[in-house]
């Protein structure tokens, strides 16, 4: 395979295609991640869209950071939505969530990525001045998020924080939470119906062929946590112990962790004291030993309410890479889990080990390649010394896109595109890739 070269012309082509998705999905201080389907702000594609407008822009980079974070609860919560403008299609919406908060969010978090984007920011910036400006401005808001997920996620301290709902993960459907979203009680009052019926209704498979989006049994799932949540006032405490679901997954906590060290660097070439944040980041690195295993090759999730690991291989166990968490031999064993995943599917990574029986070609996290993951991945990889390997992912990943525009996820096996078409992160993640990340 030829390798795609920054600077070749059909790299300039298509990353000014990736400027067009960026333009079009702008809404001015917030880019949506592709419209019709997500019309709001969500809160880890906005972290990895801010790389792609710093290629061009570094003010509205920074502008698009600073609107995820005007939206943070006085608990430190960060938001997984925001709902900036008015906009009656997407669900559920701010009527169902009822954060009571302005702008209107949802009431629960995603993968805590924001500093990790920040502290890119921050040293890549051409505007020095402004970059410690902002950078001085958001810290401390970034520090307060962490101390939220700390306390109002791993109160045992255990070191590994908890979700409390698939969507946190950022992983939606991913076959890692199936037995333990099973377990969550269908309530009466949340069940999405069919078009033309009375109650709430499904948006996304309006957009979406219904084959590639979770199904409708999860979504019910989805809604009666949503709703127990709401009923419980969003209260932390309450939630950490009363929630059916209480999951701590790898690769959120492998990403919170990569944020933690972020924000301690940022912190430490800025002068600001990030108080008990770096023995808590100690502990949590410790904790993922509990998490590994040598089989499958990557690191598992811990169901906190079975109080026992779950056996699924998914892409969330290989981000432990990304944060630099295992030692040099078991990253050789990630790797050797890589390669053989590779020679199961065309396209590398799914998101699902191919082997699994629940691995799923076309639907959403159960095997789908997406560009964010490969992305982490690659980084990974390069950090360990596994260039071949992280050459291959992307590789695979730039000729995906190429062939198919910028898609939200893509078909292991056929390479053709999935999911919502023109999506901002795909496009953002190719700009910095191609731009001033093509050595991260
Ligand atoms: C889906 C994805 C999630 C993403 C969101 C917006 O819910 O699972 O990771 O943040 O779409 O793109």
């Amino acid at each position: 395979m030829t390798e795609r070269k920054a600077g070749s012309p059909e790299m300039e082509t298509l990353r000014e295609r990736a400027w067009e998705v960026l333009a079009a999905n702008d809404r001015g201080r917030f880019t949506v991640p592709t419209a019709p389907l997500y019309p709001h702000q969500w809160m880890w594609d906005s972290a990895w869209i801010a790389l792609g407008w710093a290629e061009r822009d570094e003010a509205r980079a920074w502008t698009e950071i600073e609107s995820l974070l005007s939206a943070q609860w006085p608990s430190g919560m960060l938001p997984h939505i925001v709902f900036h403008q008015k906009e009656k299609t997407y669900f559920p919406g701010p009527d169902v969530w009822q954060s009571g908060v302005e702008p209107p969010t949802s009431g629960i978090t995603q993968p805590p990525v924001a500093a990790t984007a920040v502290r890119r920011l921050y040293v890549n910036a051409e505007d020095r001045a402004l970059a410690e400006r902002k950078a001085r401005e958001l810290w401390p808001k970034l520090l307060a998020y962490h101390r939220w997920l700390y306390e109002a996620r791993d109160p045992g301290g255990t070191g590994l924080v908890a979700i409390l709902h698939p969507w946190e993960s950022g992983m939606d459907n991913s076959p890692v939470w199936d037995e333990a979203l099973a377990r969550v009680p269908i309530r009466a009052d949340a069940l999405p119906q069919p078009q033309g019926r009375a109650g709430p209704v499904r948006r996304d498979v309006r957009h979406v062929d219904a084959a590639e989006r979770p199904t409708d049994d999860d979504y019910r799932r989805y809604m009666s946590l949503v709703a127990q949540f709401r009923e419980a006032g969003y209260d932390s405490k309450r939630l950490h112990s009363e929630s059916p679901f209480c999951v701590a997954d790898a690769g959120f906590n492998a990403l919170f962790h990569r944020a933690n060290l972020d924000l301690l660097a940022l912190g430490a070439e800025l002068n600001l004291d990030a108080g008990e944040l770096e023995a808590a980041a100690g502990r949590t690195e410790k904790a993922f030993e509990s998490l590994w295993s040598e089989e499958a090759g990557v690191y598992l999730s811990w169901d906190r309410r079975a109080e026992s690991l779950i056996p699924v291989a998914a892409v969330s166990g290989l981000l432990p890479l990304f944060a630099g968490i295992p030692s040099a031999e078991r990253a050789a064993r990630m790797a050797a889990a890589i390669e053989e995943w590779g020679r199961s599917v065309r396209w590398l990574a799914p998101s699902t080990a191919p082997t699994d029986r629940r691995f799923d070609p076309r639907r959403y996290w159960r095997g789908p390649v997406w560009v964010v993951v490969n992305w982490l991945l690659w980084q990974g990889l390069r950090r360990y010394g596994f260039d071949e390997l992280a050459r291959r992912v992307r590789e695979d990943t730039f000729e995906l896109v190429m062939r198919e525009g910028f898609r939200e996820y893509y078909h292991p096996h056929e390479g053709t595109g999935l999911g919502g078409r023109n999506f901002s992160w795909s496009a953002a993640l190719l700009l910095h890739w191609t731009g001033r990340g093509k050595d991260a």
